[in-house]
């Protein structure tokens, strides 16, 4: 079944008051919904009323109290069908129905996590625990009650504001919440269980104190320690920043080891993946850290940004996700540093969303149609969708885009919105046109722009000529121009930004040029030398450049662009060139050389005093493999890659060898440790280094050191990673994951490092490796986290090694997904996207990758999510 946004209606019936009981069983659990139903204003008397369901065993059924005679009704597992309701505007429809936590696989509805019920309703879980009208722009007012035996779950949580609680008979007993916010059934969300509570409280901008927990695991409660703090600091910058208050007595978060995704923004309940709650020094990286204060902030702005104003329907996703991301990335910007942020964030984008939007499953930000919705929680929605935002903000300036803002929660509050409403309230407040623009919105794919640039000493001009185009996507072959605002600048031989008297051909306002046709020649006027050009100064917009740019400007830029993106930028793009260049000589069989200005500009790069260390750890960090095979585009050979990286890797290591050592040297960490941005930025630069020094010594021992030294996570991890990669199978890697397994065996969270790190070690012995690691004790299908550290990283993050030329990475990946399949469809269709970029690898590959996609397509009994990422990567 094919969903279109076209087809959005509104629902001919609503559920203002939703009462639910839940008698918690692990293998009958019976859930009493009691639904105010009332007919929407308009609609005939003699519409019936459908309800969705998913696997539902109805027990009782009755209207106003009275139970619905045998005929008068339909239910199936999958939908409840009342032909003729009661003709008043509003009745009180009763259903009772019986469901198996235990026996639910898939993570959604009700299911059990170590030992604890749990919920997870978005996007459409909700009907696997009652029927319902499960679509977002149903919003109910919520009361829940929960009896439990108080031996298997003293705790019982809901959403809202807690209630009555009590004993009951035989050992029972019961708790009532209730949440004034009318929210859609996506949001509900119970937790029962044995968790302990770490317990703060947070006074808001109006004084309302509210009580905040952290529920996890008994004897945990010391690595939520950094997870309540970030809590805390997001809700003082969301009041500060958007002027946002949170809305409820209490906040609580959960944490399970049971997850599909990162996290869930249940109203006042949010259930995290406890990979994203759990941190201290021994256990966590310093990248665990950083992506725990992104998420508990992620899932802490969806209060406002997705509960309070939620979507209309499905398509409209991006409306939460990308706002909210745009959100959690501008907290982190304030928290930490923005350049290093942005150069993250970039490049989480272009390693995720890029090959989304440059392959099979590209899709608009806002989609207009789909088959399974779970499988449009994607980067183009997330990732890109906040990019739009931040093109929003950069087009409108930051006070318009407050204004607009303000405007949006003032309108839209306990509203099912839509992009159509956000975009309005920009063009309100700020009196623009953005219909172009929304094209971000509507039109898939990467846009492209061809730059080239010529200077008149004479005339003191300098032209630069810029076409865009937008590849075509699946089902989109044609697209329309698009506003694309690209900042940019003018730098000058010492470094500095220069000033021109006059542009012409686009309008440029604040270091921003506004593309809108499909070509703009430029002039800028009173440049009598010619200047390097820094275009898209800190990524304004997502898009791809090719500019054939002087070696001498980009290395200019390089080393002194005032925008620190920028100058991330070119040297990065210095480096890509030298790797492209390098994997095609070797493809060729030609000597690759590499140019020593590229070594120079590291050396200077770590030896700056201006730069921060964290920035510096980014600019020495060399593309990653799939970087360059995507910048390759067509015909990719990993091995070539592969091979090209670490020639350059050791061209810059040996270069640079004593500076390196002693920048690792100088950087050892003194005495005590913290997690906070600079602290980390030092062990970044300081575990780059390692990987340098590592390959300038051509020997293990410093790794080796540092394992065994190493005080906190990320430095161990750091070694270990560095010990496998540089140095397999010698006998300091295999004393050191020995050791690593000793001393964490017991911990599957930090086991999941353990497994990643031996998932990513390249070459044709991987697919062995991660098979025999598929029968470790302390591996499991079962579990979504350990799947994707030990497959999913072998998969996206382990070229060669995935990328065989036997075929025989996919095969294993078939087999995983097909297992997978049938327990956590989620799960398996996730895991097959990593065949996204199968047409663009060389033909042996790509013809094994195609007749393994054909093998899964042709299995019996595909789940409809795993199905649909198939046959739109083969289409
Ligand atoms: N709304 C959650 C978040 O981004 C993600 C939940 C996704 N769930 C799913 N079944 N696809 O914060
Ligand atoms: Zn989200």
């Amino acid at each position: 079944q094919v969903f279109r946004l076209e087809d959005y209606r509104p629902s001919d019936w609503l559920i203002p008051r939703t009462s639910l009981t839940f008698r918690l069983d692990p293998d009958r659990t019976r859930v009493v919904a009691e639904l105010t139903i009332e007919r929407r204003a308009g609609v005939a008397v003699s519409t019936p009323l459908v309800l969705d369901g998913d696997g539902i065993a109805l027990l009782a059924i009755s209207v106003d109290g009275v139970p619905l005679e045998p005929g008068s009704y339909e239910a199936t597992p999958q939908q409840l069908t009342i032909a003729a309701p009661p003709r008043a505007r509003s009745f009180r429809l009763t259903i009772e129905t019986e469901t198996a936590p235990s026996a639910n696989t898939a993570l959604m509805g009700i299911y059990r996590s170590g030992g604890n019920y749990c919920t997870q309703c978005e996007a459409e879980g909700f009907r696997r625990i009652t029927y319902f009208l499960d679509r977002p722009d149903v919003l109910s007012v919520y009361k829940v009650r929960i009896e439990a035996r108080r031996a298997e779950a003293p705790l019982l949580l809901a959403n809202g504001n807690p209630g009555p609680a009590g004993e009951l008979a035989d050992g029972w007993h019961f708790a009532e919440w209730f949440d004034p916010h009318p929210k859609p059934s996506y949001l509900f969300a119970l937790v029962a269980g044995d968790l302990a509570e770490v317990a703060d409280e947070f006074v808001t901008m109006s004084g309302r104190k509210v009580r905040l927990g952290i529920f996890v695991e008994h004897g945990k409660q010391d690595r939520a320690a950094y997870a309540m703090e970030a809590l805390k600091r997001s809700m003082r910058w969301d009041e500060e920043t958007f002027g946002r208050e949170y809305d409820l007595d209490v906040f609580n978060i959960v944490a399970v080891s049971d997850f599909n995704m990162g996290a869930m923004e249940n109203k006042g309940l949010n259930i995290f993946n406890d990979k994203y709650v759990l941190a201290d020094r021994e256990t966590a990286t310093d990248a665990d850290f950083a992506n725990i204060e992104a998420i508990i902030a992620h899932e802490y702005f969806h209060n406002w940004t997705g509960n309070r104003i939620t979507c209309r329907d499905w398509f409209q996703l991006c409306l939460k996700e990308g706002l909210t991301v745009f959100r959690d990335h501008e907290f982190s910007a304030d928290e930490r540093s923005r350049a290093v942020e942005r150069i993250a964030d970039v490049r989480t984008l272009r390693a995720h969303q890029f090959p989304e939007d440059q392959g099979p499953l590209a899709h608009p930000v806002r989609p207009r149609r789909y088959r399974e919705i779970n499988n449009f929680y994607t980067a183009t929605v997330y990732e890109k969708g906040s990019e739009v935002v931040g093109m929003i903000r950069t087009i409108l300036g930051a006070e318009d885009f407050r204004r607009g803002m303000d405007l949006y929660f003032e309108r839209h509050d306990g509203e099912a919105a839509t992009i159509e409403d956000f975009v309005k309230v920009f063009e309100d407040v700020s009196g623009r046109d953005l219909s172009q623009f929304s094209l971000w919105y509507h039109q898939a794919g990467t846009p492209n722009l061809m730059v080239s640039a010529a200077h008149d000493a004479n005339a003191a001009t300098l032209t630069l000529e810029i076409e865009q185009s937008v590849p075509p996507t699946p089902g989109e072959s044609r697209k329309k121009a698009m506003h694309i605002p690209l900042a940019f600048g003018l730098v000058g031989a010492d470094g500095n930004d220069i000033a021109c008297s006059s542009v012409s051909g686009a309008t440029v306002e604040n270091g921003v040029i506004h593309l809108r046709k499909r070509r703009h020649v430029i002039r800028f006027e009173g440049l009598p030398e010619r200047p390097a050009i820094s275009l898209n100064r800190g990524f304004s917009a997502p898009v791809t450049i090719a500019f054939d740019q002087p070696l001498q400007e980009r290395m200019l830029l390089a080393r002194n662009d005032g925008d620190l993106f920028s100058r991330w930028q070119a040297l990065t793009g210095l480096m890509s060139g030298a790797l492209i260049e390098a994997a095609g000589a070797i493809r060729g069989r030609k000597a690759a050389k590499i140019a020593p200005e590229l070594s120079q500009i590291c050396l200077e790069t770590v030896r700056s005093q201006a730069l921060e260390p964290a920035y510096k750890a980014l600019a020495l960090t060399l593309p990653a493999e799939a970087d360059i095979a995507r910048e390759i585009g067509s015909n990719i050979d990993p091995d070539a890659i592969l091979s090209a990286r670490n020639l350059l890797a050791g061209v810059i290591a040996t270069a640079n060898a004593d500076s390196f050592v002693s920048t690792y040297e100088s950087l050892a960490d003194t005495g005590g440790y913290s997690p906070d941005a600079a602290s980390a930025g030092r062990r970044a630069l300081r575990n780059v280094m390692l990987d340098y020094v590592t390959l300038a010594t051509a020997s293990p021992d410093i790794a080796a050191r540092q394992y065994r030294g190493a005080g906190n996570m990320t430095d161990r991890a750091a070694a270990l990673s560095v010990l496998t990669m540089r140095h397999p199978g010698s006998a300091e890697a295999t004393e050191a994951l020995a050791d690593f397994e000793a001393r964490f065996g017991n911990d599957p969270l930090v086991m999941d490092k353990w497994f990643q790190i031996q998932a990513i070690a390249p070459g044709d012995g991987a697919v062995d490796r991660v098979r025999a690691l598929m029968t470790h004790p302390g591996f499991s299908l079962g579990n979504p986290n350990r799947v994707r550290s030990l497959i999913g990283t072998y998969t996206t993050a382990n070229q060669t090694g995935f990328h065989r030329i036997d075929g025989a990475g996919y095969e294993l990946l078939a087999e995983i997904a097909l297992s997978v399949d049938p327990k956590n469809p989620q799960l398996s269709a996730r895991l097959a996207t990593a065949f996204r970029s199968w047409r663009s690898l060389e033909e042996a590959r790509r013809e094994r990758a195609r007749a393994t996609l054909s093998r899964i397509k042709a299995a019996p009994a595909l789940s409809a999510d795993l199905r649909d990422i198939v046959e739109r990567t083969l289409a």
